[in-house]
């Protein structure tokens, strides 16, 4: 059986772009691959949490992953951390992967922009370290969106770097993976781009977000002053609520609202009370869930620790493997 591996970095709770762009994928892909899901708290350290914010972060998100529907059964759902294993690949990686290609990185040079006074090698190796959380257990498939792709040809490049240095065809290729062809991008509130927590306030609509939040939220949403003739292309703004539609309302709700910016008569006000209900219609059972979990502390605490021995089963065999391919030998 084909090998699956993922994860989200912790810096807060999941948004809707995380459960429509990665998490569904995660939930059906478990059914039919042996699949490794995380949390990505070693790379969450590029921005320095606090002790407490780093824990907060990471308990979000496993209670996050059980409620979306992860099921610590047939998955195996760990921390990053608990795992060492991939501490260490990422060192031996580290030795064959080159400056010019990790300055060349867009994540790296979007993260240099927009934090000139953080400019960390941790930073710099972050492809690395997604690398090394991908070959430890030598997966075939990534179900990521399109914004990784970048970074599975950088994974792809030094697992098969590592091959030909050691003359071993030991790491297979990982491939980013989909199961849908629809809509990967889901775009965030304010009028530009995808959804995320670091795009500003508003922006991004969690999984947790109480009813009333999401209102305000959607609400609050940009938009512009109205279609100025018919059939009028839509600017970015608006056809990404249109987007958001796509993924949480009926194609019905969809096709009515088109009709109305067609014609003319659209009133933002109307699309978005029904964009707000349809996200809260669509959220309920995992918000409902993500209440109960988060209060099982028992219930963390045994997935955590059954997830960390599986994973590191697995990592183990792996760098086991790798030390002797690399030459290291006991005396
Ligand atoms: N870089 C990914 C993101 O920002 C998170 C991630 C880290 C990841 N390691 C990974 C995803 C390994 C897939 C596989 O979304």
């Amino acid at each position: 059986m084909e090998t699956v591996v993922s994860g989200i970095r912790s810096t807060g709770n999941l948004h809707l772009g995380n459960y429509y762009g990665a998490i569904q994928n995660f939930v059906k892909m478990q059914h039919e691959y042996n699949c490794f899901f995380f949390i990505a708290d070693l790379h969450s350290l590029t921005t320095h949490p606090t002790p407490a914010n780093l824990h907060t972060n990471v308990k979000s998100v496993l209670v996050e992953y059980l409620a979306a529907g992860i099921d610590p059964e047939k998955a195996t759902i760990y921390v990053q951390s608990d795992v060492q294993e991939i501490a260490e690949l990422y060192l031996y990686l580290n030795m064959n992967a080159y400056l010019g290609e990790l300055e060349r990185s867009t994540s790296f040079k979007d993260k240099v922009r927009a934090h000139p006074d953080n400019v960390n090698a941790g930073l710099l190796t972050y492809p690395v370290l997604m690398a090394a959380d991908i070959l430890i257990h030598r997966a075939t498939k990534v179900p990521v969106g399109k914004d990784q792709e970048q970074h599975l040809e950088m994974a792809r490049t030094f697992g098969n770097r590592f091959n030909r240095l050691y003359n071993k065809e030991y790491f297979p290729e990982p491939y980013a993976f989909n199961f849908s062809e629809k809509l990967v991008k889901i775009p965030g509130l304010d009028g530009k781009g995808k959804m995320g927590k670091s795009e500003g306030e508003g922006n991004a609509v969690f999984l947790s977000d109480a009813p009333e939040v999401i209102r305000k939220k959607v609400m609050r949403a940009v938009t512009d002053s109205g279609p100025i003739k018919e059939n009028q292309a839509k600017p970015e703004e608006i056809q990404n609520l249109f987007d958001l539609m796509t993924v949480v309302s009926t194609p019905d709700t969809y096709a009515h609202f088109d009709n109305l910016y067609n014609n003319m008569q659209i009133r933002y006000g109307d699309l978005k009370k029904q964009l707000a209900e349809d996200m809260i219609i669509a959220t309920a059972p995992i918000r409902e869930r993500i209440n109960e979990i988060a209060n099982d502390a028992p219930y963390l605490r045994q997935v955590a620790r059954y997830g960390a021995i599986k994973a590191r089963e697995s990592a183990a065999k792996t760098i086991k493997e790798v030390r002797e391919i690399i030459g290291f030998k006991s005396f």
